[in-house]
């Protein structure tokens, strides 16, 4: 059974508070959604309390109809037009304790965003925080199974926190109608494919298809050293592999795909009309020719929520807590050519990084860390010899969105250790490299 929670909806007026406001009250069980300041017919969803995020800027009206919802509305930002031209006269603002705009109004106004007084305005709506991630998932497996009743279910599965908590997710709600295609396209982290099988050893029923189409795609890459083009051969091949591997379900229905809620509210825009769709972060977007219908079971969550959902399915943490990781993978941190080799160096090199980022306890001081293995090779000595390898660079971001990035300052101690380390173990790289770019001017990718 589902149950219906209170709702707080947030209007977004295009200030980044939104999400900030939506997420913290969410993490106290609060249903919330962010919708955009001009949205229609918000009596529908049938909101409990109504936010406006930033009401202030004169030219951008919310409907008329959020006046008669009969709900405590909390305004945030400086006088906002649309409120004035309701009350008739300068709305009343107290940074102190919330006060109505009049006896029959609970509209409250406040200049600035304070967490107290946002609890404070929750409480007064009187709005139960009902929306735990146990009730979520319940509710999720009910949703599920409503909509794809007995039939398959494809997912491809990365790797990747979302689409682990979806497989989970499935997985709870179908069995063995889900069928998770996992595809080694050779630019994966180091022993990847083994490593998704012991994250997923709690849920042993779990029949996942590994597809190792490493020779595919190195065969395709073979010569290239545009980064555009191999971004395009990794993401078409990729297609064609999962496109093959599900025909072998001709009966399924239905594919699985880990769209999470900061994807769904930036595509739409402050101004509810919908900007690029990000190129979901699969490598090249679904096959179109599939004629599959989606199934997206956490389009409602945010990133942090989808990890507590995970945690409650019983997946490890050492997976839900994993940095960011591009489709294209290895691909773009391979400077020139992607060959077999040169993967296997990476690899290798990455893994030191990161493994002893975890052991010095500063894998969660940065947000994405990673190697990159440079086109060039530079003079060493090993054991009194003169040595012709690879250079190496090692990058750490912390960032929010991605959008801008600033580099971690890690320990110079550290980073030491695993220069030398590096060098010692792996033989085609003498030379380790720290990137101090700032993003932007440079991405975080270095193709
Ligand atoms: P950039 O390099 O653009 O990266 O600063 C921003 C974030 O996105 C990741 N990234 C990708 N993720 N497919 C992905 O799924 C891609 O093609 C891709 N390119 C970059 C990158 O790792 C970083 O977290």
């Amino acid at each position: 059974m589902t149950m219906k929670h209170d709702t707080i909806i947030v209007l977004d007026f295009g200030s980044p508070e939104a999400q900030k406001i939506a997420k913290s009250l969410r993490l106290k069980h609060f249903y919330t959604e962010v919708l955009p300041y001009n949205a229609k017919d918000i009596a529908a969803h049938g909101p409990k309390a109504l936010i406006l995020s930033d009401a202030s800027q004169a030219n951008l009206l919310p409907d008329e109809g959020i006046w008669d919802l009969g709900i405590p509305i909390l305004s945030i930002g400086n006088t906002a037009e649309a409120i004035q031209k309701h009350l008739q006269k300068p709305p009343i603002y107290s940074e102190e304790k919330l006060i109505p705009a009049s006896p029959d109004l609970p509209l409250y106004c406040i200049h600035k965003l304070d967490l107290n007084l946002l609890q404070d305005f929750v409480l007064f709506s009187k709005t139960q925080s009902t929306w735990t991630p146990e009730a979520f998932i319940q509710e999720a497996v009910s949703k599920i199974r409503e909509q794809v009743k007995s039939d398959t279910v494809i997912l491809g599965l990365s790797g990747g926190v979302d689409s682990s908590v979806v497989a989970a997710l499935l997985h709870k709600a179908i069995g063995d109608k889900l069928i998770p295609i996992f595809v080694d396209h050779g630019c994966m982290r180091y022993e990847e494919a083994k490593r998704v099988r012991e994250f997923f050893n709690c849920m042993p029923e779990l029949n996942i298809r590994f597809v190792d189409a490493a020779e595919l795609f190195y065969s395709k890459l073979k010569g290239v050293e545009d980064p555009e083009t191999k971004r395009k051969i990794i993401g078409g091949t990729f297609i064609d592999v999962f496109d093959a591997e599900a025909a072998k379900y001709p009966d399924a229905r239905w594919l699985a795909q880990g769209t999470i809620y900061s994807d769904v509210i930036e595509s739409i825009g402050a101004d509810g009309k919908s900007i690029q769709v990000k190129s979901h972060h699969n490598v090249g977007g679904l096959p179109e020719t599939m004629k599959l219908s989606l199934v997206e079971p956490i389009r409602n969550l945010f990133k942090d929520e989808v990890r507590q959902v995970g945690l409650s399915l019983g997946l490890p943490s050492q997976l839900l807590d994993r940095h960011p990781f591009p489709g294209p993978g290895l691909a773009v941190r391979i400077l020139g050519e992607v060959n077999p080799e040169r993967v296997h160096t990476l690899q290798l090199v990455d893994e030191i990084f990161i493994r002893e980022l975890r052991i010095w306890d500063l894998y969660h001081t940065t947000w994405q860390a990673f190697a990159v293995l440079l086109p060039l090779r530079s003079t060493g000595v090993r054991d009194g010899r003169r040595t012709y390898e690879s250079v190496c660079a090692l990058r750490a971001v912390n960032s929010e969105d991605a959008m801008s990035a600033s580099v971690t300052r890690l320990p110079y101690e550290f980073l030491e250790h695993v220069s030398s380390l590096i060098i010692e173990e792996v033989k085609q790289v003498n030379r380790v490299v720290f990137d101090i770019s700032s993003k932007p001017p440079a991405t975080i990718e270095w193709e």
